[in-house]
């Protein structure tokens, strides 16, 4: 009986173990790791502002591609998915505007990239549209939480 329950729970571990250490927060970063975090993050953020900003041209006029639209705004609904993995632990010492905070306030953290992620996915949806009137409201919703988070958790 004893030998069985040791083998479940041993089971058990081993099933678990990959998941407990692939989580975000149990990611940590050091020295060039945490450099080479950083600079990913920053990436991803500046590829997300270049769609956003595609989109809002179109929106404003000043290029005529509606047809563009839906794929800016599928491009977005890919890399937000990503704002789960972005923040490691450790990637707040360095060349980063990321706030410490931001470990020490992890739910309101994950809030805000959960609405982002959210509000990403409606976009992507209605940019199929390529309606730039029902476009833009929703753009302004994805912002609103791009700026939720630069005001808390940006230095
Ligand atoms: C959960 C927090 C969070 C959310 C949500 C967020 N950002 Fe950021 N953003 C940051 C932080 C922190 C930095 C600073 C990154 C660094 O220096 O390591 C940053 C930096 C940036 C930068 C500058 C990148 C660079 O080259 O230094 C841009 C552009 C940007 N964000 C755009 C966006 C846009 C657009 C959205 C929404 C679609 C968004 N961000 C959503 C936290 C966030």
């Amino acid at each position: 009986m004893r030998i069985q329950r040791l083998v479940i729970v041993i089971f058990v571990g081993l099933l678990a173990w990959p998941l407990l250490t692939t989580t975000a927060s149990a990611q940590m970063v050091e020295g060039e790791m945490a450099d080479a975090a950083i600079a990913y993050r920053q990436g991803i953020m500046q590829s997300m502002q270049s769609h956003a900003g595609a989109i809002s041209n179109i929106l404003k006029s000043k290029v005529p591609h509606t047809g563009h639209l839906a794929g800016h705004a599928a491009a977005m609904a890919a890399m937000v998915k990503m704002y789960d993995d972005i923040f490691p632990k450790g990637s707040e010492v360095g060349a980063t505007r990321l706030k410490a905070e931001f470990f020490t306030n992890m739910a309101t953290a994950e809030g805000i990239i959960k609405k982002l992620q959210a509000e990403t996915m409606t976009l992507a949806e209605v940019a199929k549209s390529g309606d730039p009137a029902k476009v833009g409201p929703q753009l302004g919703k994805v912002f609103g939480q791009c700026g939720a988070c630069h005001g808390t958790f940006r230095k």
